[in-house]
This record gives C-alpha cells, structure tokens and sequence, in this order.
C-alpha cells in the first residue's frame, strides 16, 4: 500500500536474516511491508505463509503482492492458530516468525472501523468482522465495574470507576465520539501530548480482540514451528503486550535464547520519517 512504512525494518531484517529460498511466516500481514522484503530478500523459490485476522487488510495485500504468485499464501485468521495452519501449508520447521502486533494505520485511519477517537465513527473496534462482539456491546450492556474492571486491566487506566460511571450514564453510545465525551466529562478535554480518551480506547480494543490471550497462544505455537537455530521476532505497541513477550522469551516452552538483552526500539531518524514507531518495541529469540 503506498504510504506505508512497516516499522524496524532493517532490524526485522537483520534478525530474521531471509536468504533465497527460505521460508517465512508472517503472522500479522497488514499492508504487506514486511511480507514484501521477506519475500524480496528470499527471491527466487522462498516462500511466505501471511495470516491476517483482517480481511480488509487481505485484499489489500492480495492486490499489492500479486506479483510474487504462489510464493505467498494468505490466511484469514487469528495468529494463535499458526501452528495449524503452518501444518495445513507445509510451513512446519520455518526460518522464521514474525509478529508485528496491534492495529494497522489502515484501520486507524478507517472512521468506520471505530479504533479512533480522533475520528467519528460506529464504536466497532474489531479487527476481524467476522466476530461478533463489538465495543459498542461492551460500553452498552456490560455492568459499571465489568467495565472499569477492563479500563483498569487492558488500559492502566487510574480513573477507571468513574470513567466507567460516567459511560453508564452516557448510554446508549453508538459513536466514538460519544464515547470521547463521556470520558472527557471525568478527565477533561485534551491537553499535553496523550489525549485523555488514549487508555479507554485501547482497553476496549484489546479486550473486544481477546488481543492479550491471543498473543500468549501465538508466542506458544510459533515457537513450535520454528526450525532449530530458527527466529522468532515480535514487535508490540504497549507496555502489556511487551511484558508478555519479554517474560515468554525468558520462560519459553522449548529450548531457545534471547537475542535482544535489551529491547530494540526505533532510531530518532525513524520516528521522525514514522511517527507510528515511536512506541514500537522489538524483540528477538532464537531456538535451540
Ligand atoms: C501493525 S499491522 C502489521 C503491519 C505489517 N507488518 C506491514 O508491514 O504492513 C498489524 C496487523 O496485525 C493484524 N493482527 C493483529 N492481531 C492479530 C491476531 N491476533 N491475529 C491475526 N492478525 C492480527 C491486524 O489485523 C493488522 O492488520
């Protein structure tokens, strides 16, 4: 897709170090940046398993990445199933495994996907719309402190209760934007550089993708498709995400060793050309 710039490139790269002929799995194929250098990199034979639980994303990725051909398959699903699907397309023993985690800029930037407060939309919230709850549902029928429980959990967020109080009072919600009021009516409107909405929305958007159990299953069942002296590499946007990543690498379920000591984030130079990295953190582990 023009205009976007996977993050952490050359680092992806480095770590999982494509040569001709090997094969990859993708496991969050968005716009296809990173797929489109694996793929370059292991040119003329290697192939790549893509998964996306998006089917926007697809066939997006579908139209751009059509000149590779049958050197790139697709599936439409959760990454917590890789280890069959990795089965089902002879992708078993891989190179290497990438997860480039959270929301692509183009459900950010969609209205009508709802993960915007800086956009008026339907407060959907969910990256596969084939499933059926949405955050509306949540804000709308879930009780006062299941609510604020999730603001608290998925968010960090500290006024959770009245928060939470205040949505119930709002009801029903049907756009971001009145999600955005209720919370304004406890936190204020924006000021500083984090908008007061920020922790509320990606509490909901976590909890209506199941995104923490998710990645959990994932880190589990991709490091059992990996070849030994394969990689894994996953890059996450919160701190919650990065704790789970950290803490498996450290404790996986088989051999294997941590290639980052210490956390890779992006160069100034990067976040300057992308600002959507300057949260990103990378880490790298290897089988044994
Ligand atoms: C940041 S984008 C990936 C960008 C991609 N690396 C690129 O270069 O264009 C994250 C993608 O991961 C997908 N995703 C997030 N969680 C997922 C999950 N549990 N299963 C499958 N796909 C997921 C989202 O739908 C989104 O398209």
């Amino acid at each position: 897709m023009l205009g976007h710039t996977p993050v952490l490139l050359e680092e992806v790269m480095k770590f999982l170090d494509p040569k001709p002929g090997g094969r990859f799995i993708d496991a969050t194929l968005g716009a296809g940046g990173h797929t489109r250098a694996i793929l370059e990199r292991t040119a003329p034979d290697g192939r790549v398993l893509a998964i996306d639980q998006d089917e926007l994303a697809l066939a997006g990725a579908r139209e751009s990445l059509q000149s590779f051909g049958s050197r790139l398959i697709m599936e439409h699903s959760n990454f917590k199933n890789i280890a069959p699907l990795a089965a089902g397309h002879g992708f078993l023993e891989v190179e290497g495994v990438l997860a480039d985690i959270g929301i692509s800029s183009m459900m950010v930037d969609d209205p009508s996907r709802g993960f915007s407060f800086m956009r008026e939309g339907p407060l959907d919230m969910r990256m596969d719309r084939t499933q059926d709850l949405t955050a509306a549902d949540v804000v709308n029928t879930y009780a006062e402190k299941e609510i604020a429980d999730i603001l608290y959990t998925y968010g960090e967020e500290r006024r959770s209760r009245p928060i939470a109080r205040s949505i119930v009072r709002a009801r029903p919600l049907r756009l971001t934007t009145d999600l955005t009021r209720a919370i304004e009516r406890v936190m204020g409107g924006p000021r500083g550089r984090i908008h007061p909405a920020t922790r509320t929305f990606q509490a909901l958007r976590i909890f209506v993708n199941g995104e923490l159990s998710s990645l959990e299953s994932f880190l589990d069942s991709s490091m059992t498709v990996i070849r030994s002296g394969g990689r894994l590499v996953v890059i996450t946007f919160h701190s919650l995400e990065d704790r789970i990543v950290k803490q498996k690498f450290r404790t996986p379920p088989v051999p294997g060793r941590v290639l980052t000591k210490k956390v890779v984030v992006a160069t100034e130079e990067e976040v300057r050309r992308n600002p959507r990295a300057r949260s990103a953190k990378l880490r790298a582990w290897e089988k044994s």
